[in-house]
């Protein structure tokens, strides 16, 4: 019915970000500390109850190492949502985010909702990008932006939750 809406999402990053790790806290509540890295892309469901709908999440876990970027196409055309992941100790990793970020605004979908996941905020000691910096990119990108952990849960059903909130209702 009307109240239930599948969506299709799809997760972009560097290589080691997290991507995989939060799919799998989401969907299975789990963390692994040696997650193997993916190979092409995994895919995965779940779905999640706001305000009186259900949305059915057809997740797409893409591969963050370099070989596998010319497939990335693939998973996020038709994607109503993407979450962009990097790991807070790593400026190379939010480069990489920038990247995926200019991609989509090109070739993606122009009513897709976009989240900035700032992934491994356990690991404040070895930050190596701040929340502030993060958040102004956001905020001048039209994305919504948290700090999230795999290891901890911290934000990780929450940034499905307001992707969830944030989708256009037919
Ligand atoms: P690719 O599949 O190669 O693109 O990597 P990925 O983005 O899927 O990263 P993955 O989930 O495989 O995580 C890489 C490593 O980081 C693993 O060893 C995870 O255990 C670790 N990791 C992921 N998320 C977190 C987190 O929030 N905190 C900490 N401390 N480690 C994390
Ligand atoms: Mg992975």
């Amino acid at each position: 019915g009307q109240n239930n809406l599948n969506a299709k999402l799809v997760l972009l990053g560097d290589m080691g970000a997290g991507k995989s790790s939060l799919v799998i806290r989401f969907v299975k509540g789990q963390f692994l500390e040696f997650q193997e890295s993916t190979i092409g892309a995994a895919f995965f469901s779940q779905s999640v109850s706001v305000n009186n709908a259900t949305v059915k999440f057809e997740i797409w876990d893409t591969a963050g190492q370099e070989r596998y970027h010319s497939l990335a196409p693939m998973y996020y055309r038709g994607a109503a949502a993407a979450i962009i992941v990097y790991d807070i100790t790593s400026s190379d990793s939010f480069g990489r985010a920038k990247k995926w970020v200019q991609e989509l605004q090109k070739q993606g979908n122009p009513n897709m909702v976009m989240a900035l996941a700032g992934n491994k905020c356990d690991l404040e000691d070895k930050r190596n990008v701040t929340a502030e910096e993060a958040r102004i990119y956001a905020d001048e990108n039209g994305l919504f932006f948290l700090e999230t952990s795999a290891k901890t849960a911290v934000n990780v059903n929450d940034i499905f939750y307001e992707i969830a909130k944030r989708l256009p209702r037919a």
